[in-house]
């Protein structure tokens, strides 16, 4: 994956984290997920008073991008913290990791920011190795 492509989906995740919806943790997250045809689809948490019903920022943007009838997918770039805060980084919970085992191909990669020049770049199966999916079922 080029830098051009990188700091462009960082700079999406960030843009995005400006929509999050988080009265009770006010964590706010942004996620920028590439498709395979190289559309960007935005996401972020939304909250909610009863807590179960609420959405991480990375499945906000896969149901996003599902419902638009995107099912394959290059990438995700990541970023959360308090507030406006970049700095703490936001690495995938372990749901939506398993979203992105259903969807996604082993050189799907997760680009966890803290800016667009300070960066991890990770493949699913290093931070989702032994995973179930699709393929167990089929
Ligand atoms: N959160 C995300 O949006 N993505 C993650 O991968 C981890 C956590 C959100 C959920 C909740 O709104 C807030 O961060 C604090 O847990």
């Amino acid at each position: 994956m080029d830098n051009k492509t990188i700091v462009n989906l960082i700079e999406q995740a960030i843009k995005a984290k400006k929509a999050a919806y988080v009265p009770y943790s006010g964590f706010k997250v942004g996620a920028a997920l590439l498709t395979a045809c190289d559309t960007i689809i935005p996401g972020c948490n939304v909250e909610n008073a009863a807590l179960s019903p609420g959405s991480c920022a990375e499945r906000t943007a896969f149901n996003a991008a599902v419902a638009q009838g995107y099912r394959e997918f290059k990438a995700i770039a990541v970023v959360g913290g308090m507030g406006d805060d970049l700095a703490e980084g936001c690495f995938p919970c372990g749901v939506c990791r398993q979203v992105m085992a259903e969807f996604c191909k082993d050189e799907f990669v997760i680009i966890v920011a803290q800016s667009p020049s300070n960066y991890m770049i990770h493949t699913l199966p290093e931070i989702l190795p032994y995973r179930f999916g699709p393929a167990n079922l089929s």
